[in-house]
């Protein structure tokens, strides 16, 4: 593996990128978070885009957190600086256009844990461990943590997890809906594999579309909700999408997008 901070992988359209700091147990420092917000930028707007999945370099971590090293001097203006950067590029990874995916090798720590928050699907190997420590580090997760992971879970599994700082496995993490899908971790490569082509064979314009409603919709009022939801569905009428995956049923074929 090169030397670079962010690898990135792209495979007609899906697009693997790897934190690389493994040394580090891939802890999320600014040169890390300027690097991921770089990359993700070049992919914003891409036609092309099908799937993105992020990962961390080796087989013991995801991400280990906020560099808690680059923290431990920062001023309360400097925390609330670092933590913007954090909070911006998370966005820009969350509202990218095509199905994200956290592929969960290990460690899902704090900033981690909030990482794969930003990302829809987590797909996480049976020996990962996820929490959010902050608390006993003297802080609160600040990436995002206390607003996506009741989302996900509910207010009283995040009011836990935030306030104990307990680590939970991966099984927990799957009864609790942090994660999607929890395998062996020999097989979980090959299961991101299979679902990344799933994904990018399906309509792309469909995909963005259900995307955008879900994601859309979560911050509305349901009437105003269901009307975006009336709007896309009507919009998946307007492309030759709707067309082909149609005829292909009624033709008993399969659909060629
Ligand atoms: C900086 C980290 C790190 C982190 C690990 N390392 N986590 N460096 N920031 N978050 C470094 C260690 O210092 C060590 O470097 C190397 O990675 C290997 O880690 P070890 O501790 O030796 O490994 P191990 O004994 O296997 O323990 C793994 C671990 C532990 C349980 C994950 O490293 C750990 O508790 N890390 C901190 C987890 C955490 O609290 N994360 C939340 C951070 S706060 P050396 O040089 O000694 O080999 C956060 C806030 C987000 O994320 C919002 C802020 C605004």
């Amino acid at each position: 593996m090169s030397e670079s901070l962010i690898e990135v992988v792209d495979n007609a359209g899906i697009v693997r990128l790897t934190i690389n700091r493994p040394k580090a147990l891939n802890a999320l420092n600014s040169a890390v978070l300027a690097e991921l917000e770089r990359v993700l930028a070049g992919l914003e707007g891409r036609a092309d885009l099908r799937a993105v999945v992020i990962t961390g370099a080796g087989e013991k971590s995801f991400v280990a957190g906020a560099d808690i090293a680059e923290m431990r001097e920062k001023t309360p203006e400097q925390a609330r600086d670092f933590a913007r950067q954090a909070l911006d590029t998370f966005k820009r990874l969350e509202t990218l256009p095509v199905p994200t995916v956290a592929l969960v090798n290990g460690f899902c720590l704090g900033g981690g844990c909030e990482l794969a928050l930003a990302c829809d699907w987590a797909v996480a190997s049976d020996n990962a461990l996820f929490g959010q420590p902050e608390v006993l580090l003297g802080v609160i997760p600040g990436f995002g943590g206390t607003q996506r992971l009741p989302r996900r879970v509910g207010p009283a599994m995040a009011l836990d997890l935030c306030t104990t700082g307990r680590k939970i496995d991966a099984a927990e993490a799957l009864r609790i809906g942090l994660v999607n899908r929890v395998m062996p971790q020999a097989e979980l490569e090959g299961y991101v594999e299979e679902l990344t082509k799933q994904l990018g064979g399906n309509g792309p314009q469909s995909v963005r579309a259900a995307k955008q409603a879900i994601h859309d919709g979560m911050d509305q009022d349901l009437d105003s909700a269901l009307a975006l939801e009336n709007a896309l569905f009507a919009f998946c009428f307007a492309g030759d999408e709707q067309t082909e995956g149609m005829s292909a049923f009624v033709e008993k074929r399969k659909p060629n997008f």
